[in-house]
């Protein structure tokens, strides 16, 4: 067998195991990325047989996490940003969307992706004003990511904690919801949870769910508009609230009717004792 190459015929990076599809690179080879293998795109292009809009939503939750971060510093003020799951770079990553708008946002990304670590550098691009790091840490181990987060946001300032593509990784509701409620616990009123996750209301992506998990790949597990909602229990949900992605807050002229986009959406504000 020739030696496996990503797309642009570049070899494997040294101690990656290109056996198994990845949930970072077969969401980098939606994306139209070039960090993706073999096994990653073949098991893409399965799921995208038996759900075609599947490259629609990959496309359509990075919009929607370009016009979340761009409502949350022009429009909330905020200027730090914990991107947990941020995957490989792309396009639009959290800190270049955030410091056009404020030159001196700082974002911590936390991925436990060893292909994402080897990309990591893309990542720490921040402009002179601003602050990037990143942490190669697991959700599982929310202290390890909150103290080494600490290094470069203040947590005596509101923060926007972003968990876009990665809660499906939690089959649990109550793991789900208790890592956030700790991570959420340790920031002050004023900051925000942004969340996009895959919806269990299309038989199309379920059935796509069930063919990844057969893949070998860690599994994701779908979740109904009524189990996100209560990711968001104590918070204040930012107008629309809980919507379809391509339905949050859409860009002036945008369409957004893509019916076909079964992923969900929505960022929520930690209130105010009264
Ligand atoms: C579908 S991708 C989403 C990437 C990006 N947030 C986006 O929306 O475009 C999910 C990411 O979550 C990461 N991930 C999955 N389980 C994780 C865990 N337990 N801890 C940290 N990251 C995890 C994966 O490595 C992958 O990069």
């Amino acid at each position: 067998m020739p030696p496996e190459t990503r797309p642009d015929g570049t070899p494997v990076a040294s101690g990656l195991d290109v056996s198994v599809p990845h949930s970072a690179r077969i969401w980098n080879y939606w994306l139209g990325g070039k960090d993706n293998y073999t096994i990653d795109r073949q098991v893409g292009d399965q799921l995208r047989e038996v759900y075609p809009a599947i490259v629609d939503l990959a496309r359509s939750d990075r919009q929607f996490l370009r016009r979340a971060v761009r409502y949350l510093t022009a429009d909330a003020g905020i200027r730090q940003f914990l991107d947990i799951g941020t995957g490989l770079p792309t396009a639009d990553n959290t800190h270049e969307v955030a410091q056009r708008e404020a030159p001196t946002s700082r974002i911590v990304y936390v991925d436990n992706d060893p292909l994402v670590l080897v990309h990591a550098r893309a990542l720490l691009t921040s402009g002179p004003d601003g602050a990037t790091s990143y942490i190669d840490a697991d959700f599982r181990a929310p202290d390890t990511i909150l103290s080494a987060a600490a290094d470069t946001l203040d947590f005596s300032q509101p923060i926007a904690v972003m968990l876009l593509g990665i809660l499906g990784h939690f089959p649990d509701d109550d793991e789900a919801a208790t890592l956030i409620r700790h991570v959420m616990a340790a920031t002050v009123p004023g900051s925000y949870l942004v969340i996009a996750h895959g919806s269990s209301t299309s038989e199309g992506l379920l059935e796509a769910a069930r063919r990844y998990r057969e893949s070998g790949a860690e599994s994701y597990t779908l979740r109904s508009p009524e189990q996100l909602a209560r990711l968001f229990e104590g918070l204040e949900l930012v107008p629309p609230g809980l919507a379809p992605v391509p339905q949050w807050r859409p860009d002036p002229g945008a369409e957004s009717g893509e019916a076909e986009i079964y992923s969900y959406c929505a960022v929520g504000r930690k209130r105010f004792p009264e």
